[in-house]
């Protein structure tokens, strides 16, 4: 993966977390779109929180909801911790294995993060072990920015056939589709 898009997919140091507040706000619409989608569940788990912005903006709306998030940027851990102090339980973890128990969450999200992931039928499995079995999984992605990553590393999920195929072949459901700005789109999605 080139040096610049690798720092959007682990962003580190002074420039990973100027990214981090650029992200903060291109990815505001996304941001709001799945808040919106989420319908007041009770455990949601982020993966790829960045700035915490996201984690933030839920806990205003659902000041009941348990809140967790994991990042595999130490940079954008120390970011968010600062920015969520108590709000959310946050830690250093990749997607592909976490040790949260089976069936631990209502809904699993994720924004800007799906064409970072190597093994997505990998990371697709885990987020389906430790969802609740009428859980959900809201996925929103930037389809110009995924198009970019896949060029330069290969990933699978960066158009929304790709997408969907690659969430029909993990056995999941897709329930819902909406664009949400410019080529940005929110999946809402079955376990
Ligand atoms: C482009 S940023 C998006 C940040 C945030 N979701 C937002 O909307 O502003 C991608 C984030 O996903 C994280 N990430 C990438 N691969 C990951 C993985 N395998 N597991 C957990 N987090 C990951 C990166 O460290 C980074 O913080």
């Amino acid at each position: 993966m080139n040096r610049f898009i690798s720092q959007f997919g682990k962003p580190t140091g002074a420039f990973g977390r100027a990214l981090g507040r650029i992200m903060t706000v291109s990815n505001r619409k996304m941001h709001r779109a799945v808040l919106q989608e989420l319908g007041g569940v009770q455990r949601i788990l982020e993966i790829g929180f960045g700035t915490g912005s996201q984690l933030e903006m839920i806990s205003r709306s659902y000041s009941g909801a348990e809140l967790f998030g994991i990042d595999i940027s130490e940079d954008m851990l120390n970011t968010a911790m600062k920015r969520l102090t108590r709000k959310a339980k946050l830690s250093l973890c990749d997607c592909a294995k976490t040790d949260f128990q089976d069936g631990s969450f209502d809904a699993v999200i994720t924004t800007d993060t799906c064409y970072f992931w190597q093994d997505s039928q990998k990371v697709l499995a885990e987020i389906r072990r430790i969802t609740k079995p009428r859980g959900r999984l809201i996925l929103a992605y930037n389809s110009m920015y995924a198009d970019s990553v896949h060029k330069s590393a290969g990933t699978a999920m960066y158009s929304d056939e790709t997408i969907t195929r690659e969430i029909e072949r993990a056995g999941m459901k897709l329930l819902k589709k909406r664009r949400c700005g410019f080529r940005q789109t929110v999946f809402v999605i079955g376990i």
